[in-house]
């Protein structure tokens, strides 16, 4: 079973669907799409389309069953939710009230956490090229800064020296992944293998500058290291990937501890899990019924980490991960509304819907369904597309029961990476999200008014004037 379909024990109260995709998303007797207790026909009727939908029960439960994985297989897990995978203000709460921290990038997603309450203690804030801004609120708030530049030290201790506080900092590390040197087939951050994308990105510090930034923070008062920080990226479900990486931690852990003394208290193991479903939903398109699942994710980090210590001769550091996907994406749906449809009969037929690549980013591959229609039979196979002036494909050669103007679409798994990606190109207005908690709905984004998008225009005299001259 994959992630998305395993049974999960828990205190839910799960809905009866014919068909399932998720615990609380699947086909209800009436042949519509539903979400937990919403029909999605109802909900684009309320809220008018496009729309994000996000179910409360699957984003919780999602949380409780990552966090149970590794818990299974770990003593000292915690669990910090990526915010950048969805930053609303309503799901950070979510996630403060199920326990768990977060993953900062930048100074928005680090004040949307502290707004929401979150302890910060349980938030790092990651970057490569952190504003003044963030670091004095990182240190304000006393959250962990993970280090990605040589001069961050010295910009930490500047401000932990002008505020009179103590900071706790990471450091970011650029692995080297050399058992995964001739691991193809995931593309993230250009071709080459997983071993050569990992190192053309911009992220982390190679291993001796490392061991030079540990020494700098120990000589700096006020600074304490904490942990040691890698993110693989959401290149891979293979759990053997994410192992060769949590090995690698651990030998640098000791290889830093031999030059320096310090042994990282907390290995953070960033996210990048990429899930799968039946529908071969997850990283374009690859994965399956037989696809590994997060238990299957936390038993190959958990169990490197605990080997390579004992080799290494290592106490076992805590272990922090920074889910963003694995726990957002499943959880939502986006819903578009057919309008023109066209065929050039006998080689293809487009169905134009009002989502577009401004709502859904690109390259993922997301299973669409016909929300009324969604236990009827494939019919035909088309394109569906977007509004926008470039080709706009949201899904192509998609096998779905005949669709005309008026008609519901949903995307599966875009609880993710959705919202907090949308754009304005062609000037479109960005969608609302609703939050849908058993029967109930409530609107936790507002959708995008042309106000928003005019009301930052600015003209300068000499433009206004000018066209004043030709009046
Ligand atoms: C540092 C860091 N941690 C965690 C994540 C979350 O990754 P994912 O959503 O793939 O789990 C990201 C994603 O970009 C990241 O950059």
């Amino acid at each position: 079973m994959n992630d998305v379909t395993r049974a999960s024990a828990s205190d839910f109260a799960f809905p009866k669907f014919k068909t399932q995709f998720t615990e609380f998303i699947g086909i209800a007797d009436d042949g519509h799409l539903w979400v937990d207790g919403c029909d999605c026909a109802e909900l684009a009727r309320t809220y008018d389309t496009p729309l994000y939908v996000i179910s409360e029960n699957q984003f919780r439960l999602n949380y409780r069953r990552f966090r149970g994985a590794f818990a299974a297989h770990y003593p000292n897990v915690q669990i910090l939710f990526a915010n950048k995978s969805n930053r609303g203000l309503a799901y950070r709460h979510i996630m403060n009230q199920e326990g768990a921290g977060g993953d900062c990038f930048g100074i928005n997603e680090l004040y949307v956490a502290l707004m929401a309450g979150t302890d910060p203690a349980t938030l790092v804030l990651n970057g490569s090229n952190k504003e003044a801004e963030e670091i004095a609120t990182a240190v304000a708030n006393g959250v962990c800064i993970n280090i990605d530049a040589m001069d961050e030290v010295e910009r930490i201790a500047a401000e932990v020296q002008r505020q009179g506080r103590p900071a706790r900092v990471g450091i970011r590390a650029k692995l080297e992944l050399k058992p995964l040197e001739n691991r193809f087939g995931v593309v993230m951050h250009g071709p080459g293998s997983l071993a050569e994308q990992a190192r053309n990105h911009k992220w982390g510090m190679t291993l001796p500058q490392s061991v030079e930034l540990v020494k700098r923070v120990q000589k700096t008062d006020g600074l304490e290291a904490v942990e040691l920080h890698y993110h693989l990226s959401r290149m891979s479900n293979v759990p053997d990937d994410f192992a060769v990486m949590a090995r690698e931690m651990v030998q640098w852990s000791a290889d830093i501890r031999d030059a320096t003394g310090w042994e990282p208290p907390y290995l953070d193991i960033g996210g990048g899990w990429a899930f799968g479903r039946p529908e071969k939903t997850g990283p374009f398109g690859e994965d399956d019924a037989d696809a590994p699942a997060f238990e299957d994710y936390a038993k190959a980090v958990c169990e490197a980490v605990i080997e390579e210590c004992e080799t290494r001769g290592l106490a076992l550091p805590g272990l922090k991960i920074e889910p963003g996907w694995s726990i957002s994406g499943s959880s939502g749906v986006a819903l578009g509304r057919v309008g023109a449809v066209k065929e050039w009969p006998g080689f293809k037929k487009w169905i134009n819907v009002d989502l577009s690549g401004n709502h859904i980013p690109p390259p993922w591959y997301h299973h669409i369904v016909a929300v009324e229609k969604a236990d009827q039979p494939a019919v035909e196979t088309v394109d569906i597309v977007g509004p926008l002036c470039s080709s706009d494909e949201l899904g192509e050669h998609r096998e779905l029961p005949a669709l005309e103007r008026g008609d519901l679409i949903a995307l599966l798994d875009t609880g993710g990476y959705t919202e907090v990606k949308a754009a304005n190109h062609n000037g479109q207005l960005r969608p609302a999200t609703v939050l849908v908690t058993g029967a109930d709905a409530f609107v936790t984004t507002e959708r995008e008014r042309l106000r928003d998008i005019v009301g930052r225009f600015r003209v300068p005299p000499h433009v206004l004037a000018a066209s004043a001259a030709r009046a």
